[in-house]
């Protein structure tokens, strides 16, 4: 085998191996639809938030501030994750924040979750809002109108409180 078969074998190996890689990113196609139900399904069972990286700067019951719990833990998955550390100053479609809420005895009392869904919402930063009871029931979800007329004091911040994402 000559130098330029040897190129093009490793080209054609570079190429095979993104293309799995691709592959495995398609994973995220199996992303829920603006659906509260959907997410709480894919939140809890698909890709369980418990495992995601904590949202960063942030750990286990952290203070919060009002209207969401006394104590917070709040979850971010790769695709908000990347973004955050990117300083993207917007994080990408299927980018997902969950928050649990907890009262000062460290009772859960509410799961609020941020979903980007392109072009779900274009006046409201194409996000997806859901809040769900320590049950799991659906208490609020879509574009609810309390989540985003408070959240659009950080629009600059692509409508999040926590940190800064740029
Ligand atoms: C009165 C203002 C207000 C309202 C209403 C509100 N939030 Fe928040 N939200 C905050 C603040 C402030 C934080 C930062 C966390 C903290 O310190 O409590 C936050 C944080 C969050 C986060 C973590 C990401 C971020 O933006 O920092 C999520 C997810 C979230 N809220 C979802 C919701 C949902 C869903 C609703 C509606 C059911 C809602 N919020 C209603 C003020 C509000």
């Amino acid at each position: 085998m000559n130098i330029k078969q040897v190129v093009i074998l490793m080209v054609a190996a570079i190429a095979l191996l993104s293309g799995s890689f691709s592959l495995g990113l398609a994973g995220d196609a199996a992303l829920p639809k603006a659906d509260g139900k959907a997410v709480y399904e894919y939140l809890t069972t698909t890709n369980p938030y418990q495992k995601w990286a904590f949202y960063p700067a942030t750990g286990k019951f952290y203070e919060g501030r009002h209207p969401h719990g006394a104590l917070l833990t709040t979850y971010v998955n790769d695709l908000a994750l990347d973004g955050i550390r990117a300083k993207a100053g917007t994080l990408e479609d299927g980018a997902i924040i969950v928050k649990e809420n907890y009262s000062p005895d460290k009772k859960l009392g509410a799961v609020t979750v941020m979903y980007r869904v392109d072009g779900y919402d274009a006046d409201a930063g194409d996000w997806f809002w859901a809040k769900y009871k320590g049950d799991g029931s659906i208490e609020k979800e879509g574009k609810v109108a309390g989540c985003i007329s408070c959240h659009a004091a950080v629009i600059n911040n692509d409508w999040i409180f926590t940190g800064p994402v740029k």
